[in-house]
């Protein structure tokens, strides 16, 4: 039985008096395809904000790929990150958000090496190669020395993806990618996804209100309400027989809201 490559471990988020995620704790295996859903506010961003750092927690443990996030050995006890080991981290995940964050003086190529180049330091040459693949990849090959302001939404947002690829992480987590998408655009970011999920071995961590692409894409689904997780299971369980009542009155809610399931 191999290890998860995620386990959270009772882990607390406050905001100020606001208490967002209270003893959460789950687990994720190496390749697995996870969708979290819920109501807004739940805490679904927040949680992948933790994964990426960009948020700090205020107890409990994380471990990723068999080392602590948050913590690190010290003189036979765990002690709290420094930056080194956070960056060193960082690499392993990758995290595509729901607004591009493209940079948008750097053209299409140049968003993609950066990274690469300046936290690995990999030569120009070999950044570039790497950028081409990708960039081939999810189809925009032809945009390479295109300015992001040029680009539409879902192009902008298969450019992020590639980005985030970039680093090669064993971890990739999406943030409502599509949301902010006009609707014809959409299916062209899910197919990108749908491609890294058959094609690669990566851990997958998929924010969506999209219940039809969770429900093809996902191995398993969580129902987060409140910062807990409420319900978890196979997509047919959780979509056509949720047990809870929450998830029942969630899953009402979205289809009335026109999502298909
Ligand atoms: N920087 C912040 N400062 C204060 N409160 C915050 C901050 N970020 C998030 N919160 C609060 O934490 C809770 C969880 O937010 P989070 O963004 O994780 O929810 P979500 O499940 O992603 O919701 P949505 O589906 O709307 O994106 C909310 O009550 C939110 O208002
Ligand atoms: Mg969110």
């Amino acid at each position: 039985m191999p290890s998860p490559i995620i386990h959270i471990d009772n882990i607390i988020k406050t905001y100020g008096p606001l208490t967002v995620l209270d003893g959460l704790s789950m687990s994720v295996m190496p390749g697995e395809k996870l969708a979290l859903i819920g109501p807004s506010g739940s805490g679904k961003t927040t949680i992948l904000r933790i994964l990426m750092t960009l948020e700090k927690i205020n107890g409990g443990h994380i471990e990723i790929d068999g080392e602590q996030l948050y913590h690190m050995q010290k003189a036979g006890g765990l002690v709290a990150a420094d930056e080194r080991h956070l960056q060193k981290m960082r690499e392993k995940i990758g995290m595509v958000f729901q607004h591009f964050n493209l940079f948008p003086h750097k053209c299409v190529r140049d968003n993609i090496t950066l990274a690469p180049m300046l936290t690995k330091g990999i030569a120009r040459a070999a950044a570039e190669a790497r950028a081409m693949e990708l960039l081939d990849m999810v189809g925009m090959a032809d945009k390479a020395k295109s300015m992001p302001a040029q680009l539409s939404g879902g192009q902008k947002q298969r450019v992020a993806i590639a980005r985030a690829l970039a680093l090669s992480p064993k971890i990739m987590l999406f943030d409502e990618v599509t949301s902010a998408l006009d609707p014809e655009l959409v299916e062209e970011v899910l197919n990108v996804m749908r491609k890294l999920a058959a094609e690669t071995d990566m851990t997958m961590l998929l924010v969506t209100h999209e219940m039809g692409f969770a429900h093809d894409f996902a191995d398993r689904i969580l129902f987060f309400d409140k910062g807990r997780i409420v319900e978890e299971g196979k997509p047919d369980d959780i979509f056509r027989n949720p047990r809870q009542e929450r998830t029942q009155t969630f899953l009402r809610k979205v289809i009335a809201a026109g999502h298909r399931v």
